[in-house]
C-alpha cells in the first residue's frame, strides 16, 4: 500500500531525538529548531515523559470516558494550578482542529447562535468548521462551505464592532497567529474583543494551540494582554507530540451529559504524557527560558544583514528575510544540520524551538544563519 501523498517532505528519515536534537538513519545530528511544528515542548525524549507514558502503559493502556479516571481528574487539577485558570473546566479531546470543533460547537451551544467571527491570517485547523474559519481557501472544500465564518482583518477593531451581528456566537482569535508568519494581536485589540462579547452576548475563544504551554514565555500568549477568554484551544506542545488536545471553559458555561465527546479523548496515556509536559515545564523553569532566550535571539537577529525584520514573543519568531526562506531553510537544513519552520508568506522563516534550548544552540544557529544570508545573497548577485 502506498501513503495518500499529501505531504512535501524531505528526504531525511529521523529515528531517534533527544533534548533539542533529532538523529536520522545514518546517524547524522540535526538542531531541532522547529519542533515538528511547534509541538515539542519539554525536549525530545524526555525522561519524565518516557518514565510517565511507559509506567502508565504498563499499568493501563487505555479505558473510555465511561468510567472514573483518577488520571484526568489529576491532570484537571494540574492543568489549572499550571496556566492560571484553576476555576475553569477541562474537556479533553485529541487534536487542534478537533479542539476547535469543540470550542465553537460549544458557544453556539450555549448562546443558541451561528456566527463566528474570525480573522484574515488565521489558521484553525483543517476538519469541518475549523478548516471554513482557516484563512486558505486552497484547503477549503466545497462541503466546508458552511456561510458561518465571518473573516475580519487582523486588528481593526472598529470593523468587528460594525459587523458584530445578533447572530454572533463567539470571536475565535489566535493568542499569537503561526502559520501566517507570527503576527501579535495588539493587547488593546484582544481586551476590546472581550469587552464587545460580553457586551454583545457572545464568547471570545483563544486559540492557543500553537502559541500554549509557555512557547510565547507566558503559559498562554493572551496572558500579555489580561484577558480572560471564555473558551481556550490547546494541542501541540501540550503533549510534546503525544497527541493530546482539549479546551478550558469559563466557569459560567454549563455542562450537559452528551454535549461534546470522544472515545480517546482524555486517555490515561495522554494524561499521562500532558503531566510530564506540565512537571518538566515547571521544574525546568521553561517558560522564563523560553521569555529569555527568545529575546536574546530577537535581539541578535535585528543585526544580521539580510533580514529585513523580526517579530515574536518568547520561543515563536518570525524572521522576514529579501531573499526566499524556502531556499534558506534547505541550506540551514542540508548544509548546517539544522530544522526551522516555514510560514505562508514566502519570505518569512519560523523559529518555533523546545522550550529548553541553550543560548549555545540558539548561538549555533545565529551563526549558520549569518553564513547562508551572505552566500545566498552573494550567489544570487552572480
Ligand atoms: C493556531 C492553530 N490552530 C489549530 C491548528 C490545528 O491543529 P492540528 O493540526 O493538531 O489539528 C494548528 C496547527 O498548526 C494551529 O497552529
Amino acid at each position: 500500500m502506498k501513503l495518500f501523498d499529501v505531504y512535501p517532505r524531505y528526504d531525511i528519515n529521523l529515528v531517534r531525538g533527544e533534548g533539542c536534537w533529532v538523529y536520522d538513519d545514518e546517524g547524522t545530528k540535526y538542531l531541532d529548531l522547529y519542533g515538528g511544528h511547534a509541538v515539542i515542548s519539554i525536549g525530545h525524549s524526555h525522561v519524565r515523559y518516557v518514565d510517565r507514558i511507559t509506567n502508565q502503559l504498563s499499568a493501563l493502556g487505555f479505558y473510555s470516558n465511561s468510567v472514573q479516571m483518577d488520571i484526568q481528574e489529576e491532570y484537571a487539577r494540574k492543568l489549572g494550578r499550571s496556566s492560571g485558570y484553576p476555576d475553569y473546566q477541562l474537556f479533553l479531546c485529541n487534536s487542534g482542529a478537533e479542539a476547535n470543533e469543540n470550542a465553537m460547537k460549544l458557544a453556539s451551544f450555549h448562546t443558541g447562535r451561528k456566527k463566528i467571527i474570525v480573522f484574515e491570517g488565521g489558521f484553525h485547523g483543517r476538519t469541518s468548521l475549523a478548516v471554513e474559519a482557516t484563512d486558505n481557501p486552497g484547503i477549503s472544500a466545497p462541503i466546508n462551505e458552511t456561510k458561518n465564518i465571518i473573516r475580519l482583518p487582523f486588528n481593526d477593531i472598529e470593523t468587528v464592532r460594525s459587523v458584530f451581528s445578533e447572530d454572533v456566537a463567539a470571536v475565535m482569535i489566535e493568542g499569537i497567529q503561526g502559520i501566517s508568519g507570527i503576527h501579535i494581536p495588539d493587547d488593546h485589540f484582544l481586551r476590546d474583543l472581550q469587552w464587545l462579547c460580553h457586551e454583545r452576548g457572545a464568547l471570545l475563544i483563544l486559540d492557543e494551540i500553537q502559541s500554549g504551554f509557555g512557547r510565547s514565555g507566558e503559559f498562554f500568549a493572551h496572558q500579555y494582554a489580561d484577558v480572560r477568554p471564555d473558551i481556550i484551544s490547546m494541542a501541540k506542545g501540550m503533549g510534546n507530540g503525544f497527541p493530546i488536545g482539549g479546551i478550558l471553559i469559563a466557569p459560567h458555561i454549563a455542562s450537559r451529559p452528551g454535549m461534546l465527546g470522544t472515545t480517546f479523548g482524555g486517555n490515561p496515556l495522554a494524561c499521562a504524557a500532558g503531566l510530564a509536559v506540565l512537571e518538566v515545564l515547571e521544574s525546568k523553569k521553561l517558560l522564563s527560558n523560553a521569555m529569555e532566550s527568545g529575546e536574546h535571539l530577537l535581539k541578535e537577529l535585528e543585526n544580521i544583514p539580510g533580514i529585513e525584520s523580526v517579530r515574536g514573543r518568547g520561543l515563536m519568531i518570525g524572521i522576514d528575510l529579501i531573499l526566499d526562506a524556502k531556499e534558506v531553510r534547505k541550506e540551514l537544513l542540508f548544509k548546517h544540520k539544522i530544522f526551522t519552520g516555514s510560514a505562508t508568506s514566502p519570505n518569512t522563516l519560523r523559529v518555533l524551538p523546545p522550550l529548553k534550548i541553550e543560548k549555545e544552540q540558539l548561538d549555533h544557529f545565529l551563526e549558520a544563519l549569518k553564513k547562508v544570508l551572505k552566500d545566498e545573497t552573494i550567489s544570487i548577485g552572480k
